[in-house]
């Protein structure tokens, strides 16, 4: 159901990789609801990816970038303003990799230059995407910014690996840049820490299958999907969340407040 809750909104939507990225889902979702974006994603991921299809389904356009590179990224801001019309009202960064996952290193094996690029990638890219919005001072008053992370910021899952040092240091980006995003600018921004999602990304992580049905089994209401993401992404786009900021939000089913579910028990019961 659509509510016309982005309506006249402008934003940047990063990482709609395929039909099951969570970035795909809100944009689909962003699109319904009235809002008008420009879709971009790192060059070489324009090759691999049906991008372009989505982009013909929701009259947008695209504009190649790396994340990890501040060039990039300024020509991204100052193009997507000209093509929409003006300053930008929310941006989603939905963006992870990990090198040394993709190689199969394990964390007690890094390779270290696989883990700076991971990080430059996954966590400090949302640093540069907001110090380049800043400087550009190309959000409006009111607008929202939000990036996806999970809950191995706050505790082990032991073969999510780097990645889980690259969402602590990407939640800590959201409160400290949320702050002077807030004061200066009246910008809100939020990390939301999503639950076990079957996407690229996520089928990266080893033993994601059993995993993800492991949550499930957790989570009171269930894992919640890419498209219950987007729902959630478009209530923290809209003007009804306006005072909410710096905060990591788990939507995850109640994962991350369960000790041990029945069926977790009846598991292990003989
Ligand atoms: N899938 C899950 O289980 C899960 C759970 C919690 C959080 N997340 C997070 O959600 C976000 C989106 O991932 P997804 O699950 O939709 O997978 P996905 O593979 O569909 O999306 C990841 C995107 O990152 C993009 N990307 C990689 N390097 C880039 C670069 N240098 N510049 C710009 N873009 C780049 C990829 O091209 C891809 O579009 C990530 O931050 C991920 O960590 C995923």
């Amino acid at each position: 159901m659509a509510y016309n809750l982005l309506k006249g909104k402008r934003g940047i939507i990063f990482g709609a990789l395929d039909e099951n990225s969570i970035a795909w889902k809100t944009a689909e979702r962003v699109h319904e609801e009235g809002g008008t974006f420009v879709l971009t994603n790192a060059p070489i991921a324009m090759r691999m990816g049906q991008i372009k299809e989505l982009a013909a389904k929701t009259n947008s356009e695209i504009i190649p970038a790396d994340a990890t590179s501040e060039e990039d990224l300024q020509n991204l801001v100052s193009q997507s303003m000209e093509i929409l019309g003006g300053k930008l009202d929310f941006v989603l960064h939905s963006i992870g990799m990990s090198v040394n996952v993709r190689k199969g290193r394990a964390y007690t094996d890094e390779k270290y230059d696989f883990t700076t690029k991971g990080w430059d990638v996954s966590a400090l890219s949302f640093h540069k995407v907001m110090q380049t919005l800043f400087k550009a001072d190309a959000m409006n008053e009111w607008g929202s910014i939000v990036a996806l992370t999970y809950m191995a910021a706050q505790r082990t899952f032991p073969d999510y690996n780097d990645m889980a040092d690259n969402k602590a240091y990407l939640e800590s980006v959201a409160r400290s840049f949320g702050y002077f995003f807030g004061k200066e600018k009246k910008v809100r921004v939020n990390t939301i820490s999503q639950s076990p999602t079957p996407t690229t990304a996520g089928q990266g992580v080893k033993g994601f299958g059993g995993f993800i049905n492991y949550a499930e089994k957790m989570s009171p209401l269930g894992n919640a999907s890419a498209a219950d993401c987007a729902d959630y992404t478009i209530s923290l786009f809209s003007d009804l969340t306006r005072k909410v900021t710096m905060q990591n939000l788990f939507h995850d089913g109640g994962f991350s407040n369960t000790g041990v579910s029945q069926e977790v028990i009846d598991e292990f019961s003989e």
